[in-house]
């Protein structure tokens, strides 16, 4: 029987008609800097499901016990990290000026909506039952957060995986409610010590760990100087306090044990 599908070419595989049609500025000419604008946080969202793609498989290979496929993850993923955070140069090319001349046309929207990265969060621990609820009943979104608050996090994996080789992580921890946030422990933190001293293999899984927690805050500096550069102290457009609010959620650890130990190795 003949073949009466089209081959397939570069732009039907990658949907590129569908992809060049969603760049939709909202300003009058429309403003030169508006597709900039539009494209780099397109491309952050794009990073943002490749990232959650690729926890889920760290978080599934630390399940199988396989150290070195999870650790191999864990390196894709921190490099797509140094790509998203070298991404803001791009956009602090874009003059205060340059920006208030499409601002007002953003009217409530904000990266604070980002529900990939309010995901990302969730994933790695930093949960919070209010960022559910801003999104509407019924949305992709609420169900993808909702689906995430309920899920062990990428730290509960890995004290269930640092149980499995060996070491003694208490009950308690293992079966913790897992949409409470990560609290310190001195009982983790002496297991951390043991395995820094003793474990060459797992020292290096935690040294990855430590990377992805510097790794964020490094994005979330580089993303408060962004705002700070691009509209000083004004309010944001999502409604909260701006630069202000984004500077108290800088240097707050995902894995706070993970940096509380380093000095009394
Ligand atoms: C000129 C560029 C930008 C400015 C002025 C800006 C400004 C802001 C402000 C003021 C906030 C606080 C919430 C609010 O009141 O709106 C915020 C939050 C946020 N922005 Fe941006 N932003 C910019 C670019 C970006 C880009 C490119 C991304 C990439 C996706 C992004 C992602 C986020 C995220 C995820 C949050 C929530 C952070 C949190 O709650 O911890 N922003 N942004």
């Amino acid at each position: 029987m003949a073949d009466t599908s089209a081959a397939v070419t570069y732009g039907s595989y990658l949907k590129i008609e569908e992809l060049l049609a969603l760049q939709q500025p909202r300003s009058e000419g429309p403003e030169h800097d508006e597709l900039l604008f539009i494209v780099i946080h397109q491309v952050y969202e794009l990073w943002f499901k490749e990232l959650l793609h690729e926890f889920d498989r760290v978080a599934a290979l630390l399940t199988a016990d396989d150290t070195s496929r999870a650790q191999h993850t864990l390196k894709r993923v921190l490099t797509i990290l140094k790509v998203m955070v070298a991404q803001l140069d791009i956009l602090e090319t874009m003059t205060p000026l340059e920006f208030l001349s499409f601002r007002a046309r953003l009217e409530a929207a904000s990266g604070f909506q980002s529900d990939q990265f309010r995901q990302i969060e969730f994933l790695l621990g930093a949960k919070n039952q209010a960022a559910i609820e801003r999104f509407p009943p019924h949305t992709r979104a609420r169900a993808a957060l909702t689906r995430r608050h309920a899920a062990p996090t990428m730290w509960d994996a890995f004290l269930h995986y640092l149980s499995r080789e060996g070491y003694p992580v208490p009950a308690a921890h293992l079966e913790r409610d897992v949409t409470a946030p990560i609290e310190s422990s001195s009982a983790i933190q002496k297991i951390l010590m043991d395995v820094y001293r003793t474990d060459p293999k797992n020292a290096e899984l935690c040294e990855r760990l430590v990377d992805l927690d510097e790794g964020l805050q490094e994005w979330r500096y580089r993303h408060v100087k962004m705002v700070e550069r691009t509209i000083g102290m004004k309010r944001g457009t999502g409604g909260s306090p701006g630069a202000a609010y984004l500077a108290t959620t800088v240097g707050t650890p995902l894995f706070p044990d993970l940096w509380d130990i380093r000095g009394h190795l």
